[in-house]
């Protein structure tokens, strides 16, 4: 059966989508079955596309359109739907353990914790930040899924 991630941060329009977008693009290329997904601990981009700087980051830095996403909210039953809930930031890893149900059956983490070097370690909030910002927010995140994938699989 296909493993199955959530990728969550705080608006679902930066960093997660991110991470969603790329986790599938390395999965894809390996020939894995994954199933990914992304959230945020936040409601007020539900609905909405990914921010333009993300959008436009992952367009040329991974050749990758992430304008069809939709941000949403984590909801209860996320915690038993899917294998592993992958926080992007401390703060939201806190706010996942806060909000799981006692009998949660999803794996909870940080992102770079799979990112051998950067374990421990939060992806910055790009949201006030720059497109410099936003390129090394990229670069993480792809590194780390790039090697999320591989233990993965
Ligand atoms: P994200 O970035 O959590 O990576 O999607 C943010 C997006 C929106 C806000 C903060 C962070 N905001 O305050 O609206």
């Amino acid at each position: 059966m296909a493993v199955s991630v959530l990728m969550v941060c705080l608006g679902n329009i930066c960093r997660s989508p991110l991470a969603e977008a790329t986790l599938r693009h390395h999965a894809a290329r390996l020939g894995l079955d994954v199933i990914v997904d992304s959230a945020g601990t936040g409601d007020w981009h539900v609905g909405h596309p990914p921010d333009m700087r993300a959008q436009e980051v992952a367009r040329r830095l991974g050749g990758i359109d992430v304008s069809a996403l939709r941000a949403r909210q984590v909801i209860l039953d996320d915690f038993h739907c899917f294998d592993h809930i992958i926080a992007m930031d401390h703060d939201n890893h806190r706010m996942l353990l806060n909000l799981a149900p006692a009998d949660a059956s999803a794996q909870l983490s940080l992102l770079l914790d799979h990112l051998p070097g950067q374990e421990g370690r939060s992806v910055p909030d790009p949201y006030y930040g720059d497109d410099a910002d936003f390129e090394r927010v990229w670069q993480l995140i792809d590194a780390a899924t790039e090697q999320l994938m591989g233990s993965l699989r």
